[in-house]
């Protein structure tokens, strides 16, 4: 005869099974660094894509275009893994152009004015990419240098470290610059990336990454329920042309203001004058040079949570105002407006222009630093 308490233990076994069942897939990868092709430059050159893995199966992949993340794998709340990046399957479809998605932005990320400075008394003159302005490094930038690769493994994690050397006159800049880009993979689910550059002439220099981040994962729609918390009491104000007017205002009393976390929907169309949506540089509260905490996102749906900390003293916010559904990535999935968000932490825009921004000439001698950690957890 069957007893009461083995009829609970049979339902409880079977409960057992269920979930046994619905458990989140095995990560995909086991732990490690593979070195894979992913195709070759018009000019015949070779592009690698460095996948790795850690314990827990986050996966992030970065190619040696652009020292571009074309994939970057974590779990939701239920430890099913998901893509979180906008990008392109195909090598192909990032060489026909596209907004710097996952890219290393370079020599100075973001825009300067006139594509034009005067340094130590020359006058310089840069590739113009945008309006009457030099963006992202100019026509070629770093997002489309080719750059060396060599795998790493450490205890902090692992890495790929990738090298390039940008030569004095590229996009108009001067001096001969080698730049390093340290990516480290955590065990602890976090992404960190390291910067590092040296020139033999004074040179401006800002290096950033252009992520475009959805943690819903990258085909599901836009980003305007997510919730963002800045750790920034200021911003830098921009003209039309999106270039600063060298005002540092409060974020008080403005859609800007995101010290408690706040939708990137809620207040979007509040903003005046309104580029499409959130593209403000914020200054960060505490110390240039160290780290300390700049932005925190969540995403309710997948329970999905990102932790950004830098050394730098600003962050991009980038509401992704221009995707207008006409690229087609992974999968085949049209982005459009705010399908994902840019946090790019860098110096201020235009800083070269403003000599009460912190500083961003590099000289001979001296060595740039930077670094920008992007941790995932659920919630
Ligand atoms: C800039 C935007 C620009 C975008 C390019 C962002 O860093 O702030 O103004 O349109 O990059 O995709």
């Amino acid at each position: 005869m069957t007893s009461i308490p083995s009829i609970s233990l049979l339902f409880v076994l079977a409960m057992c099974a269920v979930l046994w069942a619905a458990a989140p897939a095995a990560p995909q990868g086991k732990r490690g660094i593979q070195k894979l092709s992913f195709g070759q430059l018009p000019d015949g050159q070779a592009v690698d894509l460095y996948v790795l893995t850690n314990q827990t199966g986050m996966c992030v992949k970065v190619m040696t275009y652009g020292g571009i993340i074309t994939e970057l794998h974590v779990p939701d709340r239920q430890g099913v893994p998901g893509d979180v990046v906008l990008g392109f399957d195909r090598l192909e479809d990032y060489l026909k152009g596209h907004p710097y998605f996952g890219a290393i932005t370079g020599r100075v990320a973001n825009r300067i004015a006139k594509a034009a400075f005067t340094l130590d008394g020359k006058n310089y003159t840069l590739a113009v990419n945008n309006g009457p302005n030099a963006l992202h490094g100019g026509i070629r930038g770093f997002d489309k240098a080719l750059w060396n690769a060599v795998a790493t493994e450490s205890r902090e994690g692992l890495s790929v470290k990738m090298t390039y050397v940008s030569v004095d006159g590229e996009e108009g800049y001067p001096g001969n610059l080698t730049s390093t880009v340290v990516y480290t993979l955590t065990d602890h689910n976090e992404l960190k990336i390291h910067y590092q550059a040296e020139t033999d002439a004074p040179t401006p220099i800002n290096l950033t990454n252009h992520s475009y981040f959805n943690l819903a994962g990258a085909e599901k729609g836009n980003v305007l329920q997510h919730t963002l918390k800045l750790n920034s009491s200021f911003y830098t104000p921009v003209d039309a042309g999106l270039i600063p007017t060298g005002e540092i205002l409060k974020v008080e009393g403005t859609p800007l203001d995101f010290r408690t976390a706040r939708a990137f929907g809620e207040r979007i169309s509040q903003l005046k004058p309104n580029p499409g949506g959130y593209d403000h540089n914020f200054v960060l509260d505490g110390p240039d040079g160290i780290m300390k905490p700049a932005a925190e996102v969540y995403d309710p749906g997948s329970g999905r949570l990102l932790e950004v900390a830098t050394t730098e003293p600003g962050i991009q916010v980038y509401s992704g105002n221009f995707l207008q559904g006409d690229i087609r990535g992974k999968k085949g999935i049209a982005y459009g407006q705010h399908a994902g968000f840019c946090l790019e932490t860098q110096h201020y825009p235009d800083s070269i222009h403003h000599p009460h921004f912190p500083n961003s000439v590099l000289r001979p001698g001296s060595v740039y630093r930077q670094t920008t950690l992007f941790r995932f957890r659920t919630r």
